[in-house]
């Protein structure tokens, strides 16, 4: 059973959270402002939403495809995702009781690790 607090409201505010300390990072964010302008932040964020309501309420939001803009995004390397890793380990546990943090680490942490294959297999490493 989950967490009765992990609602809509602690999703967006993890999602919000994170990309504010996202887009002021000097490793990742000129990556997320190079590849999302000013005014379609308020979409992409949406859609974040949308899409850890879907991975971890099972609510069907989200019913896109994660990968593909990863692959496209030239260098993603194993530097990227520690800090995308490391920045979000920090806002869950700010904005989260544990074992709610804990969810989020989980399902981030294989997201990546699967990410991290597909682009590795992509590059025929
Ligand atoms: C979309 C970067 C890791 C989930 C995006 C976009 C960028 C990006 C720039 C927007 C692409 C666009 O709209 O043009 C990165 C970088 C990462 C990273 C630099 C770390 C190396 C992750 C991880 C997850 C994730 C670990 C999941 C836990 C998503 C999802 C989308 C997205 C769901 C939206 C895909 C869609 O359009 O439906 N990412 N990402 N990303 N990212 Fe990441």
């Amino acid at each position: 059973p989950l967490p009765e607090v992990l609602d809509e409201e602690m999703i967006a505010s993890v999602v919000h959270g994170f990309y504010d300390e996202i887009r002021k990072d000097d490793l990742l964010g000129p990556i997320f402002n190079g590849a999302i302008a000013p005014q379609d932040w308020p979409h992409h964020l949406d859609k974040m939403c949308a899409f850890w309501s879907a991975t971890l309420l099972r609510s069907g939001r989200y019913d896109g495809r994660p990968l593909p803009p990863h692959l496209a995004l030239p260098e993603l390397g194993e530097e990227h995702f520690r800090r995308w890793l490391a920045l979000f380990r920090a806002t869950v546990h700010e904005l989260c009781p544990p074992d709610v943090a804990v969810l989020f680490m989980d399902r981030a942490m294989r997201i990546a690790h699967s990410f991290r294959l597909a682009i590795a297999f992509n590059r025929g490493e």
